[in-house]
């Protein structure tokens, strides 16, 4: 592990301050936009998967399946379904996956309604694992889903949940100035805002908005 891993990152000190007593990897990992296309060695990336397999998931269905663009034929079939407000920064990412969750329990066929909940967490543990393996990820719910699912042979029991591009940080300079100017940790809402004891609590008049300024949802539309 490297050692900075220790400690809340210099970049991140001055947007992200922990509230309370957390390992600082979560406050290290965020989601930067400047990929280096420099290739991503196959251990490091096994590596990532394999985080991502030890993920809890209801039944230990594990509905999560990681669809993988390396080369160049294949980065260019994946970034075709991408939203270009994504496309403009993802096209430099060495690794693109499309996280697909599978929609059916295998041992019953009944409805699984909380695959996408478990492949949220398979993600997480991915996100975490990269950081530490010295990679960046960023998730998108930016693209066209149906043209993912053909372009993928993707089956009906299964739906295309998110994208991801991993490698590592790069030259933000390579980005539009407007990308560009986003390229900081974001902020969050305090943890007590999130937290209801007992049931849930009308929400405080002033929510901590200027936290939640970087979020995708405010950026651009890129959710269907
Ligand atoms: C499921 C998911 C979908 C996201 N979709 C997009 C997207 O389409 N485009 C984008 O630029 N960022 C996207 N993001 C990144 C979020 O905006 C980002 O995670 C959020 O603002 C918190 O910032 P941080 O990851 O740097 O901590 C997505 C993140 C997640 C987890």
């Amino acid at each position: 592990m490297t050692s900075e891993l220790y400690n809340v990152a210099e970049e991140v000190k001055s947007h992200r301050q922990a509230e309370h007593d957390v390992q600082p990897i979560f406050l290290n990992r965020w989601s930067p936009r400047a990929f280096s296309p420099e290739p991503i060695a196959e251990e490091l990336l096994w590596s990532v998967f394999e985080a991502a397999r030890w993920a809890p998931s209801s039944n230990n269905e594990q509905p999560w399946r990681f669809l993988v663009a390396r080369s160049e034929a294949d980065r260019k079939r994946f970034l075709e379904f991408l939203f270009p407000g994504n496309q403009v920064w993802a096209q430099h990412a060495p690794v693109l996956v499309v996280v697909v969750a599978k929609k059916t329990f295998s041992h019953n066929g009944n409805p699984n309604p909380v695959a996408t909940f478990d492949c949220g967490c398979a993600w997480g543990y991915l996100a975490l694992q990269a950081l530490h393996n010295g990679l960046i990820t960023h998730g998108m719910a930016g693209f066209d889903r149906d043209a993912a699912r053909a372009a993928l042979n993707v089956p009906q029991d299964y739906d295309p949940v998110a994208v991801l591009a991993i490698g590592r940080h790069g030259d933000k300079a390579l980005l539009p100035e407007a990308v560009q100017q986003r390229e900081v940790p974001s902020g969050r809402r305090p943890a007590a805002e999130s937290v209801m004891e007992g049931g849930f609590q009308p929400p405080a008049e002033a929510s901590a908005e200027a936290d939640t300024q970087n979020t995708e949802s405010q950026q651009e539309k890129q959710s269907p």
